[in-house]
């Protein structure tokens, strides 16, 4: 169906440099080995677009993306209060998601370079047979521990936090567990994207390409906010919510998380929106004009996307362009955001590592 997938322009992290990047000051170097690259697509070039993408997804198929910077963030928390994992009490890091979770596989994965123990917290009972995903992360060494999703709903609640202490075997660490919120969101999360931010700013500014504005998928927009905090003013930014009816909610995360960065004066700020007319139906809805729309974009461009985030970002910007949102001559960054992994959830290849 598809032509063979982008040749790697981005050099892919090995173990020995990923384990390395939690014990530097900032994510600054792995960052900037994922470069902004053109992307032609007839149907942007025939509105003046252009398009460039940054293939954070390049650095690992199956855990590289925006996952990588909201980890750094909580892991250096945890390495602040515990140490590097490998001495003393071995603090497990538990965190949750669902059967195709992106966070729990990019967990798992740095977990395991780290040697710190992992637990995944999963929505639902135990399925009779687990998903590729689960299935991965578990061979990672996470170990899995299913909820109802009426439990589920209670996550970031102190109550269910101390519950799942008691029934899960955390004795090695004297009962202790690092929690990190569901999608790696919160203070920590969000600081490790601004490094994001920081670095595409710089990126364009030393590359002297002809970019404004910068698009990011956003399920939490934990990931948005951070990117904005560390994006040059003289840019725009804009938001697709990956999820139905969620746009104010989005708005107002973003506000709060600027406002607690410092960061309320809007002439040192980008201009930026948050679109929430592009989740195709909800979340992890992928219905048939956005297959076809993924499989055309593949065809054509070479790049593979996740159905979950960065499909319905291209779309919504190929949607936003045709509305004549941006005058043509403007050049939009997408951010990939990785999720390959997931593509196995609908019957889609993932890329190889390189
Ligand atoms: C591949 C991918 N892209 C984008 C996002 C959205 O990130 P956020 O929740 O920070 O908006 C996620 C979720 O973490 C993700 O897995």
């Amino acid at each position: 169906m598809h032509k063979a997938l982008n040749s790697s322009a981005v050099k892919p992290i090995s173990a020995t440099e990923l384990a390395s990047a939690f014990s530097q000051e900032t994510p600054q170097n792995i960052c900037n080995r994922a470069t902004l690259q053109l992307v032609p697509f007839a149907r942007l070039q025939q509105l003046g677009v252009e398009l460039y993408i940054k293939r954070e997804d390049q650095l690992n198929p199956h855990w590289g993306g925006n996952k990588f910077y909201k980890l750094w963030g909580h892991i250096t928390d945890y390495r602040k209060q515990y140490g590097t994992g490998q001495d003393g009490k071995r603090v497990p890091i538990a965190s949750f998601g669902g059967a195709w979770s992106n966070h729990l596989y990019a967990l798992a994965a740095v977990g395991r370079e780290l040697g710190i123990p992992t637990i995944g917290i999963v929505r639902g009972e135990a399925p009779k047979q687990l998903s590729a995903t689960l299935k991965d992360v578990r061979e990672m060494g996470m170990r899995l521990h299913f909820i109802s999703r009426a439990n589920y709903q209670q996550r970031d609640t102190f109550t269910l936090r101390s519950q799942l202490q008691q029934q899960l075997d955390v004795s090695d660490s004297c009962g202790e567990v690092f929690w990190v919120p569901e999608g790696g969101s919160g203070i920590a999360g969000e600081a490790g994207c601004r490094v994001l931010g920081e670095v595409i700013s710089s990126q364009i500014n030393d590359s002297g390409l002809n970019i404004q504005c910068v698009a990011v998928a956003a399920g939490t927009a934990t990931t948005f906010a951070g990117i904005v905090a560390g994006l040059d003013s003289n840019l725009s930014a804009v938001a697709i919510a990956v999820l139905k009816g969620i746009e104010s909610e989005l708005h107002q995360t973003v506000q709060t998380s600027l406002a607690r960065a410092g960061l309320t004066d809007p002439k040192e700020l980008p201009d930026w929106r948050v679109c929430g007319e592009f989740h195709c139906g909800g979340y992890a809805r992928f219905p048939p004009e956005l297959r076809e729309f993924v499989a055309e974009f593949e065809a054509e461009t070479g790049v593979p996307s996740d159905p979950v985030y960065t499909a319905k970002l291209l779309w919504g910007l190929v949607k936003l362009a045709e509305r004549g949102y941006w005058p043509p001559g403007t050049g939009v960054l997408a951010l990939h955001s990785g999720g390959l992994q997931g593509r196995r959830g609908y019957s889609l290849d993932v890329p190889s590592v390189g």
